[in-house]
């Protein structure tokens, strides 16, 4: 095991490690974005190199394209292949109900997008992402530049009616300046709390003119994989109502570490 890796990455990796066993040969995959999917590419490219696995992946931002590059998962675009087999994504938060906030790698657009044209969603995560309820962490939601000052303001409007905890919002700052999505966006952060009703949130939300997506994924994640980090893996399969553990060994991954270079 490599004495590098703190437990929350050693959780992180034997998540991905575990959901790259549900790629299998001629699938298009949705490559997501963020800490926990970087390692998902990583062991993909793995599997790619090694057994010569035959996929191709769709990345949701051009870190995730850049990395999948690096080592050697071949990529295409979503137009090019229209609807994908499955998607591995991390998340912020998962409920009970596999109900997502994602989006706290300003990605959530075209994770969103991916998502949904995908067959399945798989989520990989440590175990500190799963909640009883969302909103601890802070809600994002993609804006688009033009009046964004309105658009906030429209947002904290309509949060007054919500079932949320708390109702401060903040334009995601990069320095200085406001961040830029890969979609030339602007992101909101809602600091909520608890979301008592994430279903009607996210629908609401995306009424607000201005507002082009928000980080809530309702129904469209169907397994979650969640890492420990003594190589403990759950696999939670919402829609047959199953769990069961699995164990992830370090030791076989060390190709992994050696070639990792960030
Ligand atoms: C990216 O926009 C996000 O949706 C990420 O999937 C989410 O923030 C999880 O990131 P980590 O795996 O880095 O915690």
């Amino acid at each position: 095991m490599p004495a590098e890796l703190s437990p929350i990455d050693k959780a992180k990796f034997v998540a991905a490690k575990r959901a790259v066993d549900f790629v299998e040969h001629g699938m298009k995959v949705g490559l997501g974005t963020g800490s926990t999917a970087a390692w998902m590419v990583r062991c993909l490219g793995e599997r790619v190199r090694e057994e010569g696995l035959r996929v191709i992946g769709v990345p949701t931002s051009t870190r995730t394209a850049e990395l999948a590059r690096q080592v050697g998962v071949p990529l295409s675009t979503l137009d090019d292949v229209k609807w994908l087999d499955l998607t591995i994504d991390g998340a912020d938060e998962f409920d009970m109900n596999l109900a997502l906030i994602k989006g706290g790698g300003a990605a959530l657009l075209q994770e969103k997008i991916v998502a949904t044209a995908s067959d399945q969603m798989i989520v990989i995560a440590d175990a500190a992402k799963e909640v009883a309820q969302l909103g601890a962490f802070p809600l994002p939601v993609e804006v688009i530049p033009f009046g964004w000052q309105t658009t906030k303001a429209l947002i904290e409007e309509t949060l007054v009616s919500m079932d949320v905890l708390s109702r401060d919002v903040t334009l995601r700052m990069n320095g200085a300046r406001p961040l830029i999505t890969d979609e030339s966006n602007y992101i909101m952060d809602l600091h909520l709390k608890r979301i008592g009703n994430p279903r009607q949130l996210a629908l609401v939300l995306n009424q607000i003119p201005g507002v082009v997506e928000n980080g809530l994924f309702i129904d469209i994640c169907d397994v979650v994989v969640i890492g420990h980090a003594d190589g403990l893996v759950t696999v939670r399969d919402i829609n047959a109502g199953s769990e069961h553990d699995d164990r992830i060994e370090f030791a076989a991954s060390e190709n992994i570490f050696r070639d990792m270079g960030d």
